[in-house]
């Protein structure tokens, strides 16, 4: 029932209550509605409600009582409907104040139960990175050469036209620099030099020697840029490591022992080697380095009978330059080129890494697909 229901906007003469019995007995029912919706409350807003409902100052149930039934009650009835009110005043303000405490702690309870840390639930799995390919071959290459006395230094990628070339023996207009075309960086006008990505890492053999008097014995590791088309093989940032080995008494014999020995510790002793006589400005004699093709075993045919795809037949597979450094580029940091010889390489890192490894075409090395990187954990 409502309370709309009760009739308490009408005096009791005009209800028909005329008896204390019947004060008594509407009272009760009036309790037992109050009991009922008092169930019902479970939130605050709905307890505000509710509490407006029965003790609203001026339109509250109590409050209406007072005013409709109590006031105006005849004097054989007022001390029944008083007495009758009172007890129901301090039924509905403890019943009120009961629910809003138990409202107040349900909230508590619910909101301490979403904030619960279970212990039990299994963690949030945070994938650990590995180094990338590129970075785990450097490593493999950087512990056989620091286990010979080699050790490491990088030098920046942006370069001067000095460094990259001039002094190492490439003037202006050589036709060598036709095949390290390279990207140039835009400069304010009157800057001093043209500023340029390196296009190998053999700038590094300068700016080690001019820092350093001999013996030098060092790798260095980086990003170089090229011009160039990218395909299965090439691609315009690659990396390289150079190596620099010079002293009083550096030979031929040593060169072609340090890097065979790099060789067959980095590919396993099966792997056969050869020197070709070729050419570069900052060496003399100059040779390109080969190792017999891993994918074929060096017989230039594949397993299916064709021609080897990856070494066309030829059965090897060139890896990187190298040569005993020129005595012009001595000059260029005051060494004394009668007194002192060394030797220099530069790898091609992405290379040996896809010889190693078998990966047929360089440009996975930089699609940064986490089904390739997976592999090499
Ligand atoms: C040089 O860069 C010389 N600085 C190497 C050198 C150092 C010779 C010291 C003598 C003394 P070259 O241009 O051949 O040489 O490049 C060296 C290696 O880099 C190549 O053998 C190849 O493995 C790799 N390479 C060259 N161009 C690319 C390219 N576009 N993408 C990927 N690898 C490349």
């Amino acid at each position: 029932m409502p309370t709309s229901e009760l009739g308490l906007d009408k005096p009791l003469a005009a209800l028909g209550i005329s008896e204390a019995a019947q004060v008594t007995a509407r009272f009760a029912e009036i309790r037992a509605l109050f009991d009922s919706q008092s169930a019902t409350v479970h939130d605050d807003s709905q307890w505000k409600t509710f509490r407006d409902t029965w003790l609203g100052r001026k339109s509250g149930v109590l409050a209406q009582i007072t005013d409709n039934w109590l006031k105006p009650a005849t004097p054989g009835l007022k001390r029944a409907v008083g007495a009758s009110l009172n007890e129901l005043r301090a039924h509905v303000e403890s019943q009120i104040e009961a629910r809003r405490l138990a409202i107040e702690s349900g909230a508590e309870e619910s909101a301490l139960a979403r904030e619960r840390v279970d212990l039990s639930l299994p963690g949030v799995t945070r994938p650990i990175g590995s180094h990338h390919l590129i970075r785990q071959v450097f490593q493999q290459i950087e512990d056989i050469f620091v286990s010979i006395g080699f050790s490491v230094v990088e030098g920046p990628e942006i370069e001067t036209p000095y460094y990259n070339f001039e002094a190492l023996n490439i003037p202006e207009f050589h036709p060598v620099r036709d095949d390290m075309d390279t990207f140039y960086i835009d400069l304010p006008k009157g800057a001093p030099t043209p500023l340029l990505l390196r296009t190998h890492t053999s700038p590094m053999q300068i700016r080690t020697m001019e820092k350093q008097k001999p013996p030098v014995r060092v790798i260095v590791p980086g990003k170089v840029y090229r011009r160039d088309n990218p395909d299965a093989t090439h691609s315009f940032a690659f990396h390289q490591v150079e190596g620099l080995a010079v002293d009083t008494d550096i030979t031929f014999c040593d060169f072609t022992g340090t890097i065979e020995y790099f060789v067959k510790q980095f590919f396993g002793p099966g792997v056969n080697t050869r020197f070709r006589p070729s050419y570069f400005p900052f060496t003399e004699p100059s040779v390109e380095f080969d190792v017999s093709c891993i994918f074929c075993g060096g017989s230039g045919t594949a397993a299916s009978g064709v021609t080897c795809a990856k070494c066309k037949g030829a059965g090897w597979i060139e890896l990187f330059g190298a040569g005993m450094v020129d005595p012009a580029v001595y000059g260029f940091v005051n060494y004394d080129a009668k007194k002192v010889n060394g030797f220099a390489f530069g790898m091609g890192m992405d290379r040996l890494a896809m010889l190693k490894y078998g990966i047929d075409d360089i440009q996975v090395f930089f699609q940064n697909d986490v089904r390739f990187l997976r592999q090499f954990p």
